[in-house]
């Protein structure tokens, strides 16, 4: 297969880890008999230093036409202060909003040989086995109006939270296509009992439930959900919402998997009529400028996003699962990156990269 990829490494620990993904990228395309063409481009603030935009419209053009997208992370400390149309994470929704990747998938799973990395209790994370289905183009990240206004007392902030019952209704389908290839387990949160975004929200997802008979719905309020991840986290199979409760939700996730720097993500879209489905593929954490250019970021975010890359775009599933099944034995090897504190010297970010590739072996050559 041929499979056409834009990297948008960014900023801070982004160049790194996006470095060790291709490594591996490359190392299953050679083990697969696969062939990979990169376009590269410029997202976020080292957008913004070369071109001025976080999202040029050269990486525009480029992200519609390749199969796949793979990023590293956006954002640098001296934007902290800008407006938000001059910031890096700009760039970031532009990139989204422009290929309608609509769903964005972060899995949330427990790994043994992380247990003890998890500030949580051995016996409440293990076995905790989830995906949060965020919507990624709606809600109050693009709502408008939106903006600050007059000065004084009378200065006022404005967002606005729309979604509109399409978008509702795709991503609910998402959410229970997944489902069916899991625990057929849905539940879908909100805040019903407030906003009537989310009564809109509750009343849809249930209509479309009864598409999907198969599959188990339940409801939870966002608050309650927040407790409940970290009360009863295997209670969860796939949670569905909308955009901004599903960021902070994700994050709160990462503390079952031992590091933020373990989960990976997958936006998907719709399908192309080539059968790939428009997919931007991205570690769930972000730049983190205090450790940037050291060699010692968590690449396996990066990775698990190769992996949900040729997977979900590329139907590849065996090469996704060599993939998984790789980083499994690294972990398990205790060859592992500061932030899983593992017993040992820590390995560096090139080195887990290197692992990964060791451990992938020459696939289908030796298996075959
Ligand atoms: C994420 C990030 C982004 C988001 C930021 C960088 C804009 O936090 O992907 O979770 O809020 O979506
Ligand atoms: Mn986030």
């Amino acid at each position: 297969m041929k499979l056409n990829i834009l990297l948008l490494p960014g900023d801070g620990i982004g160049v790194e880890v996006t470095r060790e993904a291709v490594k591996v990228l490359n190392h299953v395309a050679v083990a697969y008999g696969h062939e990979v063409a990169y376009s590269e481009g410029l997202l976020g603030g080292i957008a913004i230093h070369k071109t001025g935009n976080p999202f040029p419209d050269e990486t525009r053009e480029l992200a519609l036409k390749a199969d796949a997208t793979l990023m590293g992370a956006v954002g640098l400390p001296e934007f902290d202060n800008a407006p938000p149309e001059k910031r890096p994470e700009r760039g970031l929704l532009g990139i989204r909003k422009t290929l309608g990747v609509y769903a964005n998938l972060r899995p949330v799973r427990s790994y043994s040989a992380l247990l003890d990395s998890s500030p949580l209790k051995n016996e409440l994370v293990d076995g905790t086995d989830m995906i949060i289905v965020r919507e990624l183009t709606g809600g109050l990240y693009y709502g408008t109006p939106r903006g600050i206004s007059g000065s004084g007392a009378e200065e006022k902030a404005v967002n606005t939270m729309v979604y509109t019952r399409p978008e509702i209704e795709r991503v609910t389908r998402m959410a229970f296509q997944l489902a069916r290839k899991r625990r057929k387990k849905v539940t879908s949160v909100d805040k019903s009992n407030v906003l009537e975004n989310s009564q809109l929200w509750r009343r849809v997802v249930t209509e479309i439930a009864a598409e999907f008979p198969d599959v188990t719905l339940d409801h939870l309020l966002v608050d309650n959900c927040a407790m409940q991840l970290v009360l009863n986290p295997k209670r969860f199979d796939v949670v569905l919402t909308e955009n901004l409760f599903g960021d902070i939700l994700s994050d709160e996730g990462a503390v079952l998997a031992g590091s933020i720097g373990m989960l990976p993500s997958a936006s998907i879209g719709e399908q192309r009529p080539s059968g790939a489905w428009v997919g931007l593929y991205e570690p769930v954490h972000g730049s983190a400028p205090d450790i940037a250019g050291q060699n010692k970021a968590n690449p396996l975010g990066a990775i698990g996003s190769v992996a949900a890359m040729l997977e979900y775009s590329f139907g590849l599933v065996e090469e996704a699962q060599a993939v998984n099944r790789a980083m499994e034995e690294v972990l398990n090897s205790g060859r592992v990156t500061a932030d899983l504190k593992p017993a040992g010297t820590p390995a560096t970010t090139n080195q887990v990269g290197d692992a990964i590739c060791a451990a992938l072996g020459a696939g289908r050559a030796v298996t075959a």
